[in-house]
């Protein structure tokens, strides 16, 4: 299936010079939902993940929809403030400005196999975070997990040495 049809470019949002990939065209598209969580399924199962860390707030979709579809648990990583209970929080830089990530410190079992979820990896500096905070509750990073990867910005080079799958490259 080409997934690029289905992705709709939105010249200078949310700022001037940023060509925005922009995945709500894909999502409102049945075949093309579906095909995007088969294929990541089919890409990850032999990771053997026994939970999904999705990134508020794109990465929640498709996190979650990957997590049912192999029969496993989600666990969201959320901007600040939006958590109960005890948090680790990191600081980290976007493509367009900095914001800063969370995670429950009782999410994980010590040593859980976890594949971090997101729908596009651009500078790295989300996923990174996510791995940073990962690290610092005892996780173990098996592997993370894309719909879109932005090639020039070489994001996969700040992440851990783990299989990295995208669907789409840009
Ligand atoms: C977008 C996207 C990724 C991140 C990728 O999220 O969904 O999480 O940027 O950029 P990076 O690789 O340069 O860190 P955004 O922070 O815009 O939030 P949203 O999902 O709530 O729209
Ligand atoms: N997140 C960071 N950079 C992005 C881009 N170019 N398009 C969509 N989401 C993004």
């Amino acid at each position: 299936m080409d997934l690029k049809a289905l992705i709709r470019d939105i010249p200078d949002f949310p700022k001037p010079g940023i060509l925005f990939r922009d995945i709500t065209t894909l999502l409102s598209d049945p075949a093309g939902l579906k095909y995007s969580i088969d294929t990541l399924a089919a890409k990850v199962v032999d990771l053997q993940p026994q939970y999904i860390v999705g990134m508020e707030s794109r990465g929640f979709i498709f996190g979650a929809a990957l997590a049912y579809k192999l029969g496993i648990g989600f666990i969201p990583v959320r901007k600040p403030g939006k958590l109960p209970a005890d948090v680790h929080c990191v600081e980290y830089a976007l493509e367009y400005g900095t914001d800063k990530l969370e995670i429950h410190k009782d999410a994980v079992a010590p040593d859980g196999r976890i594949l971090i979820v997101d729908d596009l990896i651009a500078t790295g500096g989300t996923a990174a975070a996510t791995a940073k905070l990962l690290q610092e509750i005892g996780a173990n990073l098996v592997g993370c997990a894309f719909v879109i990867e932005l090639d020039a910005l070489n994001g996969r080079s700040l992440l851990p040495d783990v299989p990295i799958i995208s669907l789409v490259h840009y």
